[in-house]
Order: C-alpha cells, then sequence, then structure tokens
C-alpha cells in the first residue's frame, strides 16, 4: 500500500495508542515489521507542547520512515499550525485524530466527536491539508452511534479534502470499545472512497487478520492492543499472509533479549526514574499468561530503579517463563 510518495513494506501497521506507542515501543513493532507506525496522538493546542508528555510525543525517530505523527484538536487554524511546525520538526505524514472516544479529548469537541459535524470535519481537513506538503491521513470510527453510522459521508468529505488514506476503527463513538468491530460498514467505506482504507479494530490473530482484509477488502491492516506485550505480532502477520502458515515460535531466550532492549530503550528515551514506570506496564503485558505472571507482576511494579527491573524481568523470563507465551 502507498501512501503519497511512501510505499509500505507491510500492510500490518502498529495503532496510534496514547501512553503506549512512544519511540521505544515503535522502533520494536517495526523492527518485527510492521509496515508503519504513528505517534501517540499530540494536542494541536502548541502551547501546551512544552510538557515533558508533549515532547516526549513529539520525539521522532529520524531514522524511521514513514514519521507520522499524530494531532487531535477543533480548531482548522489551530490544527493546520500543529501540522505545519511537526513537518518542521521532520513529520513525513500527519495523521488526524477523528477515532479517540476518550472524555478529555471529546469534551473539546476533538476526537470521535468531531463525526458529529460533518462540516467542521471538511474545514478541518482542508485547513492542514493546505497547510503542509506531505501526504495527510484520517483515523476515524465508523460513525457518532449506532442511529449516525455516518462513516461512509465522513469518508467522503476526506477524500474530497485530499485527504490521503483512512484509517477506520470499525464502531462507533458510542460503542467505545464494546461490542465486536463491524468490518462490514468498513467495506462500505472502503467502495465509496479510491483512497486507501486500513481496517481496524479487534485484530489479534493471523487468522483474524486474512478475515479482515477479505470482508473488509481494505487495503491494509491496524493492529492496537493486540501489539501490547507482543510486538512480534507483526512478524506472525507477515508471515502467515505469505505463506499462509504460522511461522515457529520465538525461543525463549530470544523473547527475554527482546524485553531486554525494550528496557534499555525506554530508560535511554525517559531516563531511569520515568523509564521503569513507563516500563511496569509494558512487562506486566509480556507476562500476562504466563506461570507465576502474578508474583513477578507485583514484585515488578514495585521496584525503584532500572537495575532491579532488570534483574527481576532476567530471572523471570530466562528461567520461569512458559511455552504458552512463545507460541504467542
Ligand atoms: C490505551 C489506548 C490508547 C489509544 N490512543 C489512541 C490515540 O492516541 N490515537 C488514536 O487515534 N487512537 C487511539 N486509540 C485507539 C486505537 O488506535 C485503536 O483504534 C483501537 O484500540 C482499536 O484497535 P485494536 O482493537 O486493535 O486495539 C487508543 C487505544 C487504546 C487502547
Amino acid at each position: 500500500m502507498k501512501i503519497g510518495p511512501y510505499d509500505l513494506s507491510s500492510p500490518f501497521l502498529l495503532a496510534p495508542m496514547a501512553g503506549i506507542t512512544d519511540a521505544p515501543f515503535r522502533r520494536l513493532c517495526r523492527r518485527f515489521g510492521a509496515g508503519m507506525t504513528t505517534s501517540e496522538m499530540t494536542t494541536a493546542d502548541i502551547g501546551l507542547w512544552q510538557t515533558a508528555k508533549s515532547r516526549r510525543r513529539l520525539d521522532l525517530d529520524m531514522d524511521a520512515t514513514p514519521r507520522v505523527v499524530q494531532i487531535a484538536g477543533s480548531d482548522p487554524e489551530e490544527l493546520a499550525l500543529a501540522a505545519r511546525l511537526c513537518v518542521d520538526r521532520g513529520a513525513q505524514i500527519i495523521d488526524i485524530n477523528m477515532g479517540c472516544p476518550a472524555k478529555k479529548v471529546c469534551r473539546q469537541l476533538a476526537g470521535s466527536a468531531l463525526l458529529r459535524d460533518p462540516v467542521l470535519v471538511g474545514r478541518i481537513l482542508t485547513a492542514v491539508v493546505s497547510a503542509v506538503s506531505v501526504p495527510v491521513t484520517l483515523k476515524m470510527r465508523t460513525g457518532w452511534d449506532e442511529k449516525n453510522r455516518n462513516g461512509v459521508d465522513i469518508a467522503r468529505i476526506a477524500e474530497g479534502s485530499g485527504i490521503q488514506a483512512l484509517a477506520v476503527h470499525g464502531r462507533t463513538r458510542a460503542c467505545r470499545y464494546k461490542g465486536a468491530a463491524e468490518y462490514e460498514t468498513i467495506a462500505r467505506i472502503k467502495a465509496a472512497v479510491k483512497i486507501p482504507v486500513i481496517a481496524n479494530g479487534d485484530i489479534s490473530t493471523s487468522e483474524k487478520s486474512l478475515e479482515v482484509l477479505r470482508v473488509s477488502a481494505a487495503d491494509a491492516l491496524m493492529i492496537g492492543r493486540a501489539a501490547r506485550g507482543q510486538p512480534w505480532i507483526f512478524r506472525e502477520l507477515n508471515h502467515y499472509l505469505k505463506t499462509g502458515n504460522k511461522i515457529a515460535p520465538l525461543e525463549k531466550n530470544k523473547v527475554r533479549d527482546i524485553m531486554l532492549d525494550h528496557l534499555d530503550d525506554l530508560y535511554r528515551f525517559y531516563g531511569d526514574t520515568t523509564g521503569v514506570r513507563v516500563a511496569r506496564k509494558h512487562l506486566t503485558w509480556y507476562c500476562a499468561g504466563l506461570n507465576q505472571a502474578e508474583r513477578f507482576r507485583s514484585q515488578v511494579v514495585r521496584v525503584e530503579s532500572a537495575s532491579e527491573q532488570i534483574h527481576l524481568t532476567r530471572t523471570f523470563f530466562g528461567v520461569d517463563a512458559g511455552d504458552k507465551h512463545m507460541a504467542a
């Protein structure tokens, strides 16, 4: 799939997830074959960009291509300015968030709340597209609520505004994360536009990925929650797509080394104190479902030093990791 000049190496892309898809996690997913990764959403209010959180979110890995920055807001001019500044900082694609149902975002009529106002959607998209020379993409849901599944209208507005690809989470804003993702609506959106469409929602296995590609006819898929604690999912999906067979599970010592590399990158990116805190949730995801996971989790969420966290991880994953994890 191509977005503007960027030919993606794989149709399996990492979905943006605030608090998760920071630069270290994006690097890891790309290493395992994600065709594209996107930054965590950053506010379009540039007055807030001096906070440590925003600065980190805008810290791009200059080795990666394409570098995609997602922005959220509701004011066309504010978003246009934010997009320009992101491009100045090295963004190669600007993604606009109209998919997030978070209250904080929606109260400002940003994120998926914007789907209620198609005229404003058009103004925002046109303003951003004309502000930058790089491709602009849109991440959206299938509509506002079950009675207002206006995803097709929004997709047409997006295409008419010059948006170069659409990622569609197969739920309405009202559904939040409940119920099953509806891929038929994504198929209707795909049929209504010529720009590439990326399907998203509940894709967690190789079999499901092929099924969603088939049902939605999408050009690519975005994987969110299923990548937590198993960034190697992209390697599995790519292999299954190419061969129709499951790839051999990663060896136990490889999994441990991936996690240790991840910890190292987190400490480097955040500094030791914050890095140790951010690492806790990743370690919890990595160990989910394993023997003795609860014991490890309760120990690892208490440690405050990087060396102790590494020691616990090395011990747990070196000695106690069960086969279940490796067969993920
Ligand atoms: C913790 C979390 C944070 C998220 N943050 C963002 C975000 O910053 N921007 C965005 O467009 N979507 C965000 N999403 C939505 C995901 O990108 C994705 O659309 C959703 O999780 C459905 O995909 P999945 O079933 O593969 O997880 C977030 C989801 C989660 C679980």
